[in-house]
């Protein structure tokens, strides 16, 4: 069992769709910590949005600002940090969220994460003719990578938010 401290971080992984900012925000209240999620930092910094970043510097150009962000937020501790679906296939990324980090995979199926993902224009990898073959792929991807890291992992199908955070509190 893991002891919910202040020195730590409370890191959110999984896919797109899978709840991260949802379930953070509620976690961070929960636990008297700060919700961050790592998207709204990098579009901060940058002062431009997700797509404007990828059409103009494309996703290599977003990697290398998520990287910068990742490791300024794991230097951080008290947070709840939402992370981008793909923010954890870096191993530095790993690393830096790993230090001070308590990983939770909020596991979802791709059914899940397409019906929660279909109408947002703002996931430039889903604006595509066949956005459910893009979050497929994805999945066989990155879901052994999120297993791997996570010391917590919770499925967010078909649960209503307030029993994920009520989990996940349980194990922390
Ligand atoms: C991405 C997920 C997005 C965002 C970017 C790339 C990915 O974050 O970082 O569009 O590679 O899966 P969310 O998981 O918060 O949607």
């Amino acid at each position: 069992k893991l002891n919910k401290s202040p020195d730590k971080n409370v890191v959110l992984v999984g896919p797109m769709g899978a709840g991260k900012t949802t379930i953070g925000k509620l976690l961070a209240k929960e636990l008297g910590f700060q919700f961050t999620d790592s998207d709204k930092v990098i579009e901060q910094r940058c002062g431009a949005d997700i797509p404007w970043i990828f059409d103009v510097e494309g996703e290599a150009g977003f990697r290398g600002r998520e990287k910068a962000v990742i490791q300024e937020l794991g230097e951080q501790s008290g947070l709840v940090i939402a992370t981008g679906g793909g923010a954890v296939l870096d191993p530095d990324n790993q690393l830096n969220l790993k230090e001070k980090g308590i990983v939770v995979y909020l596991k979802t199926s791709v059914a899940q994460q397409y019906e929660r993902t279909f109408r947002d224009k703002n996931r430039p990898l889903l604006q595509t003719d066949n956005p459910l073959a893009v979050l497929s792929a994805l999945f066989e991807k990155r879901d052994p990578i999120y297993s791997h890291l996570a010391d917590i992992v919770v499925k967010t199908d078909k649960k209503n938010p307030k029993s994920v955070v009520k989990y996940i509190v349980s194990k922390l």
